[in-house]
């Protein structure tokens, strides 16, 4: 599997397994939480993504409770996690209102949760999940510039940031933000015109991808889309999300999608986009499918 530098320190395979669905998993048991990483493993993709708010602040500790029971798996692994969206479930039941909270004493206390919660040292990267309006940027700069000197958190980046957002936050600090996870699929375009990815491939930052299945709706998508997938799965024996993910892989921006299967039957598979080398005519057959038309 294609190894990507992110920083100094920080390597990512080119695929990475997510794990925000993993406590709707009907088995969260250590011992098969195991089997889906080995799986990962197995195929080269060393990179997983938590959050703290995944499960409602519990997917965490799903995780930590499979590197418990075989901790020699955390050396083989880089970990993402985020912070900052505080939702009234979980640990956050007496919280009235929804928010994000990028104040240092927030993000402090989250890193120290989620080091607890999946039982390791540090977390290879902490990501910003979602730009909080209320953000001091100064304060929260302060802060993840600090958390990377303590040794808790080797690297930080953002998720969901516009430029804007991403230049206001890394002018404040004296590390660089190393990436922003977006959405971007064939569900969702707009990142490939609306100066997201441009802004990125200036700066040489490699972005994550989030559903790039769309969630799942990618499978089921009827239309044009649909056939378009299926046709092209079928030229290269593989099934409509290899494709998918293949399409996100041949953008120049060298995106790195974050797939969110909870199936180990799939997961073992996730790597055969990686079969799927999509030239730039087939590209345009599928990109123009899910805009709907042609291009101009
Ligand atoms: N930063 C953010 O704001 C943000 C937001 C959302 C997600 N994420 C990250 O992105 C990761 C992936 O997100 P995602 O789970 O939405 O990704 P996804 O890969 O687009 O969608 C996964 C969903 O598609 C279903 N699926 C996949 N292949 C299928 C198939 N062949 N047939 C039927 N269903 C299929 C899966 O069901 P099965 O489990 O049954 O296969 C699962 O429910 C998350 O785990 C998380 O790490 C980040």
């Amino acid at each position: 599997m294609e190894r990507v530098t992110l920083s100094d320190t920080l390597e990512f395979s080119r695929l990475i397994y997510g794990m925000w669905r993993l406590g709707d998993d009907t088995d969260t048991s250590p011992a098969y939480v195991e089997r889906k990483i080995q799986s990962c493993l197995d195929q080269g993709i060393t990179t997983f993504d938590q959050a703290d708010i995944y499960g409602g602040y519990t997917a965490e500790a799903v995780l930590g409770g499979a590197l418990k029971a075989n901790p020699s798996l955390r050396d083989r692994m880089e970990i993402v996690t985020k912070c900052d969206i505080v939702a009234p479930v979980g640990r956050y039941s007496d919280v009235k209102v929804k928010h994000y909270d990028t104040s240092r004493a927030h993000i402090e206390k989250s890193v120290e949760t989620s080091l607890s919660e999946m039982a390791i040292e540090t977390i290879d990267l902490l990501l910003i999940h979602r730009p909080d309006p209320l953000m001091d940027h100064f304060e929260t700069g302060a802060a993840l510039d600090d958390l990377i000197k303590s040794g808790k958190v080797r690297n930080v980046g953002v998720s969901n940031f516009r430029p804007w957002d991403w230049e206001l936050l890394d002018s404040a600090m004296s590390n660089r933000l190393v990436t922003n996870q977006i959405e971007i699929s064939l569900a969702e375009i707009s990142p490939f015109t609306n100066g997201d990815l441009a802004f990125h491939q200036r700066l040489g930052t490699k972005l994550m991808a989030w559903s790039p299945l769309g969630g799942g709706s990618l499978i089921s998508k009827g239309g044009k889309l649909g056939e378009t997938m299926d046709e092209v799965a079928g030229a290269f024996g593989v099934d409509r999300s290899a494709v998918a993910v293949a399409f996100l892989l041949a953008h120049p921006a060298k995106l790195l999608p974050v797939m969110g299967t909870n199936n180990l039957g799939r997961i073992a598979t996730i790597s055969d986009a990686l079969k799927v080398s999509l030239d730039r005519e087939t590209w345009f057959r599928l990109y123009e499918a899910a805009l709907g038309h042609e291009v101009a």
